[in-house]
């Protein structure tokens, strides 16, 4: 188990369409313990494979880090198969440092999955599981939170982007 650290903006596996995973082998296994030792040096409530440089669709969600008795959520290969309402909320992103600002997401999604037994079985959210879930799913293909937002508030974060881009 490792802490890789998180890949950060301008990194082009953040950009691409993870692989679905067709086997949960040893190779997944140890992808999912990295990822939870990277969450949790982050302090984070969710992450997706692509941010420890995995092209894979893996993402993991722990909505209470602080608290051992709630399990993090190991979702492999979801799918969002309901959606409703709507709410806007600020959003950040742990690859994306000091950026924030207002995503309109479903307030509530109920997700398709397989567990790392390999069985599917179905996940509902709502508040911030249901943003997590939207967000890292995003991640897995190819998506940023940023994408969500206006093109003037795109245009104001240019600079704090190429920043990060850049290593600074
Ligand atoms: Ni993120």
């Amino acid at each position: 188990m490792a802490n890789l650290g998180i890949t950060k903006y301008g990194n082009p596996v953040l950009r691409k369409v993870a692989e679905p995973v067709t086997e949960i082998n040893d190779e997944i296994k140890k992808i999912v313990n990295d990822m939870l030792d990277t969450l949790y040096a982050s302090e984070g409530v969710g992450i997706a494979a692509p941010q420890i440089g995995v092209s894979k669709r893996i993402i993991i969600i722990d909505t209470n880090p602080t608290e051992a008795s709630v399990k993090p959520l190991v979702i492999i290969n979801p799918e969002i198969v309901e959606v409703s309402g709507e709410i806007k909320e600020q959003e950040g992103c742990l690859s994306i440092p000091d950026v924030r600002g207002e995503v309109k997401r479903y307030e509530r999604v109920v997700v398709e999955r397989l567990d790392l037994d390999g069985n599917k079985i179905r996940v509902e959210g709502t508040d911030l599981l249901a943003r997590a879930l939207q967000h890292e799913i995003d991640h897995i293909n190819g998506k940023l939170f940023i994408d969500h937002l206006s093109k003037l508030k795109q245009q104001l974060l240019k600079n704090q982007l190429r920043k990060i881009e850049q290593g600074q």
